[in-house]
């Protein structure tokens, strides 16, 4: 390609002649190290001397450009074809959402061809004679400096700078403890959480209480296909720290039918089918709303995050990175529903990577 911007193009016919005296050792670096070695002669491609070849990477940078095209046509179909929980076994990323990948694979195709087209085109039919543009001294004129100087001595001899030296070292002084308000302020970015978000109020014998009515909740309440929000036994909506506590330990209970549930350890952790997992989104912390019953899936109303209940809250589509964390629950001797400890993970958004 072109190097443009310059001021001096180098002709073509004084590239031979410049390369003639760094390839006869006219000059060269044992004469003077820092001898300018020119620009190398100019070869010529072969789409610059044979037209034929020319033609032909011209109709390879605009298959390139179609099948962009093809690509995001491709793109478009599979957002209109593919329904958002078909799943399907790609070698090697494993079970993977049909939709995302398809998605994902007509947009990366589409994007590299219009950059490998461009890229051919750049280096195989676009000029690539080489310019140079030489640099020019940057230093001011010495009248210039002079001036400058003489200007800056007068000022300072008028402020009294060098004579008045109690005002110049207290000045010194204020200016370098300025910053310290700074450093102070950072105190306001703590205190430190230490591992205060990797535990809730749940724990073990910890009663299920309905969200909506405050009591506690028993499997018969459950019904299936029912979604019933959650809270910790002894955690009332007038508490001071009510708003800090559900944050964490918001809860979503449903009940599915044990043979419907596909992961193990979900139907381990449930009861007669009733799973109990975090409403706290796994992608920036909304809490999740949507239940569809038909599919077991749940939506987060941020950015459509969707979850599998019936497959231990897996992502199948949207920005979540990872799944729902689930509560262990059982029914205590009294036939309430209580948490058989506290979450496994961290519950919320990105904990994973906060260690
Ligand atoms: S917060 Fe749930 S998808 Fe973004």
């Amino acid at each position: 390609m072109s190097q443009t911007g310059s001021n001096k193009d180098v002709s073509q016919e004084s590239l031979p002649s410049e390369q003639a005296t760094a390839h006869d050792g006219a000059v060269t670096t044992a004469d003077n190290p820092f001898a300018d070695p020119g620009l190398p002669p100019h070869q010529h491609r072969v789409q610059d001397i044979d037209e034929r070849a020319a033609k032909r990477s011209e109709r390879t940078i605009a298959l390139l450009f179609v099948v962009s095209m093809l690509a995001t046509i491709g793109f478009i179909a599979s957002y209109v074809i593919f329904p958002i929980d078909k799943i399907v076994y790609v070698f090697p990323f494993g079970h993977v959402s049909a939709l995302n990948f398809a998605l994902g694979l007509t947009l990366g195709v589409a994007l590299f061809c219009i950059g490998a087209g461009a890229v051919h085109w750049a280096r195989t039919l676009m000029s690539d004679v080489e310019v140079a543009d030489d640099r020019h001294p940057i230093a001011a004129e010495p009248e210039v400096k002079a001036k400058v100087l003489a200007d800056f001595r007068q000022g300072a001899a008028e402020s009294g700078f060098g004579r008045r030296k109690l005002i110049r070292n207290t000045m010194f002084g204020a200016m370098a403890m300025v910053p310290l308000s700074g450093v102070v302020l950072l105190r306001d970015l703590g205190p430190l959480p230490e591992d205060k978000l990797r535990h809730t109020l749940w724990g073990k014998g910890k009663l299920l209480v309905n969200q909506n009515t405050n009591e506690p909740l028993r499997p018969e309440d459950i019904p299936v296909g029912s979604l019933t929000f959650a809270k910790p036994d002894g955690l009332a909506d007038d508490d001071h720290d009510f708003q800090k506590e559900i944050a964490k330990a918001a809860l979503m209970i449903v009940r599915i039918e044990p043979e419907d549930i596909k992961d193990k350890r979900e139907l381990d952790w449930s009861h007669e089918g009733i799973v109990a997992y975090s409403r706290i989104c796994t992608h920036v912390g909304c809490p999740v709303t949507l239940y569809e019953q038909s599919t077991h899936h749940v939506l987060c109303p941020c950015h459509q995050s969707t979850f599998d209940l019936s497959d231990g809250a897996r992502v199948i589509f949207g920005p979540a990175g990872h799944p729902l964390p689930q509560l262990r629950i059982g029914v205590n001797e009294d036939g309430y529903l209580e948490a058989l400890g506290d979450f496994a993970e961290p519950v919320g958004p990105s904990f994973w990577e906060r260690g």
